[in-house]
C-alpha cells in the first residue's frame, strides 16, 4: 500500500519534467555564445538579440517548435553541431527564456 502511495505521489514530479531531459543548460549556454547566435536576432530585433525569445509575437510555441528554430538556425550557421549540442541549446533557450514545462 505505501509503495502505491509514493507512486502516486510521485505522479505530478513527472508530469513537470523538464522537456529536454538530455539536455545541458549550460553547456547550450555555452554553445550559444560560442556559436554567435545573436549575430542575426539582434539586427532583427535590436539590443544583444533576446527579444527574439521573448517578443510577444515570438514562433515558438512548444518544446518541439523550439528544437526544431533551433536546429533551422544552427543549420543557417553551419556550426557541425550534434543533436545533443542542439539539445543542450533548446534545453538553455527554454530555462532563460521559454520556460516550457
Ligand atoms: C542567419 C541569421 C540567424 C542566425 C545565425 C541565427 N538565427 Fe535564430 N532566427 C533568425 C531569424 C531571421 C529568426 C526569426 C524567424 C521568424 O520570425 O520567422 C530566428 C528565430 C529564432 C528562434 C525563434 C524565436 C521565436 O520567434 O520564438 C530561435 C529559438 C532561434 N532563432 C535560435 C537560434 C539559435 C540557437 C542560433 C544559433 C545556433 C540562431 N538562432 C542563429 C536568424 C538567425
Amino acid at each position: 500500500m505505501r509503495i502505491v502511495i509514493a507512486a502516486l505521489l510521485a505522479l505530478p514530479l513527472l508530469a513537470v519534467a523538464q522537456p529536454f531531459p538530455k539536455g545541458n543548460p549550460a553547456i547550450g549556454k555555452k554553445l550559444a555564445m560560442a556559436a554567435d547566435c545573436a549575430k542575426c536576432h539582434s539586427q532583427r530585433v535590436g539590443g544583444d538579440g533576446s527579444r527574439m525569445y521573448t517578443r510577444p509575437e515570438r514562433k515558438v510555441k512548444n518544446p518541439g517548435q523550439l528544437l526544431a528554430q533551433v536546429r533551422a538556425c544552427n543549420t543557417m550557421l553551419n556550426t557541425g553541431w550534434f543533436p545533443e549540442d542542439e539539445e543542450n541549446v533548446a534545453a538553455y533557450l527554454n530555462r532563460d527564456y521559454y520556460k516550457f514545462k
